[in-house]
């Protein structure tokens, strides 16, 4: 959070003090995209493999509508346009990321819908056939900011859509990039998200960081009922 000193307040012009207040993570996760390579953040994955999985056997189709959430600069929508989807979207906090996978996918990304926003602040204007979340909704570590990531994520979503939700397991670590987080089990995470959705499939990951260390991950594929 930007700390105001009482000089620079004086200074505010008018306009500003009408401005929406910036996102509380925004300015962690703009530093951190703005500091560290792929390589140098432990989540990074050169191949996404399980959630690009999970994705292709829950829905075939390539005209499905998917929403990565809290992309970051994940290589996830890179595989999934190679794969042929093509109704794609990134949302992440960070415009720092956006616009480093932006630049990494060149011509490629002018097909993706790309939204800078607070996933808890957000109104979806459509929904997605697939939601997709590695490694986001554990930062929420209080109830109101669970409870409006699932009120988006109901809106964001309709009958028959799959959410697909990856956490830091209960043996996983307890922070990540320096901030506090919420494990869960697969059982545990779909009862966090609510009866709306049915269980369809779960499963764990030991994801190597690229140091060679390993976090263990839930996941679960989650059915809109
Ligand atoms: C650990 S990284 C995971 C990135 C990506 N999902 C992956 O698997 O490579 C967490 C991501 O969530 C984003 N994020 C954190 N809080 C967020 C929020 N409130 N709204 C939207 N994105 C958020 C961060 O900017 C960061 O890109």
């Amino acid at each position: 959070m930007t700390i105001l000193s009482q000089t620079t307040m004086s200074v505010m012009p008018p306009a500003a003090l009408d401005e929406k207040p910036m996102p509380k993570s925004q300015d962690h996760w703009d530093q951190v995209y703005s500091t560290k390579s792929d390589t140098e953040v432990s989540w990074h994955q050169p191949h996404p493999e399980r959630s690009i999985g999970l994705i292709r056997s829950a829905t075939p189709n390539l005209e499905t509508s998917i929403i990565d959430v809290g992309g970051g600069t994940s290589h996830l929508v890179d595989e999934l346009l190679s794969v042929g989807y093509f109704d794609l979207t990134v949302l992440d906090v960070s415009q720092a990321a956006l616009d480093r996978s932006k630049a990494r996918l060149g011509r490629l990304g002018k097909n993706v819908s790309w939204i800078a926003a607070d996933i808890t602040m957000w109104t979806p204007p459509r929904s997605w056939d697939v939601w997709h979340d590695r490694a986001v909704f554990h930062f929420f570590t209080e109830t109101k900011d669970q409870d409006a990531y699932i009120s988006v994520l109901r809106i964001g979503t309709k009958h028959g859509s799959v959410a697909i939700i990856a956490t830091f397991a209960l043996d996983g670590p307890e922070r990540c990039s320096g901030l506090p987080v919420q494990r869960y089990s697969s059982t545990t995470l779909a009862a966090r998200i609510g009866s709306e959705f049915e269980l369809v499939a779960d499963g764990l990951e030991t994801h190597r960081t690229p140091w060679g260390s390993t976090q263990n991950f839930a996941y679960v594929v989650l059915k809109r009922r």
